[in-house]
């Protein structure tokens, strides 16, 4: 009998002992950190960077034996500023004609005229300067530099198959992302249109 109640009593001690010990929070109650969702908003704005393919046009790249291969040196920096352009073909400028890509796909021709892919690193010579509102302007409503007064931005950006897919907090993840990378100065050259070429 005096054994049975010893046991109880040690038992009853380690439950209230038990309840007086703080639980250790679980991972799944803890609220992430801003710093943790900044990092998560970055990561899956890489994803969307990469599976949009940005870098095929905005990068410049390394001649391979398999073809052009991003250079990472100048991720996402747009047509270089000392870039060369090979001698253009003015019948390009037709419809109905070829559309023109430089050799590392930086920069085209076509009846629009020359655009050069932009500058898409947070440089002041890219978007360093520019606000998510900025970006916003120029994804969904194809405006250079994303200013209300801007002229459209042209081909072969394809801003309007991005404005169909892309919610607006794709878009946030998006320029997140692009504002953490390597800042790159890389002045691209201004558009030429047709009647200038
Ligand atoms: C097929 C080629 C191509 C792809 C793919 C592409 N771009 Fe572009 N982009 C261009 C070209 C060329 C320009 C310059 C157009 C002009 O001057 O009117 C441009 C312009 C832009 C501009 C406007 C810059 C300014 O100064 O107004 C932004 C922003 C931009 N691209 C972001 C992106 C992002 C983000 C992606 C991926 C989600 C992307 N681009 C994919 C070719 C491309």
């Amino acid at each position: 009998m005096r054994t049975i109640l010893k046991s109880k009593f040690v038992i009853l001690f380690f439950t209230a002992l038990a309840a007086c010990t703080p639980k250790p929070e679980s991972p799944a109650n803890q609220e992430p950190t801003t710093e943790a969702l900044q990092t998560q908003l970055i990561e899956r704005g890489e994803y969307l960077t990469l599976a949009a393919g940005c870098d095929h046009c905005h990068t410049p790249k390394t001649m391979t034996p398999e073809g052009p291969v991003p250079n990472m040196e100048r991720w996402l920096s747009g047509f270089p500023e000392d870039g060369q352009m090979p001698q253009i073909d003015r019948a390009a400028l037709e419809p109905g004609y070829w559309t023109l890509f430089h050799p590392e796909l930086t920069a085209a021709v076509g009846p629009w005229g020359l655009t050069y892919a932009a500058n898409l690193t947070p440089d002041e010579t890219g978007m360093g300067n520019w606000t998510f509102d900025n970006f916003r302007k120029a994804m969904q409503e194809g405006k250079h530099k994303g200013l209300d007064g801007g002229r459209s931005i042209l081909p072969p950006m394809p801003w309007q198959a991005y404005n169909e897919a892309f919610s607006l907090e794709d878009l946030e993840a998006i320029f997140a992302y692009l504002q953490s990378i390597e800042p790159i100065k890389n002045l691209v050259p201004p558009y030429v249109p047709a009647t200038a070429l």
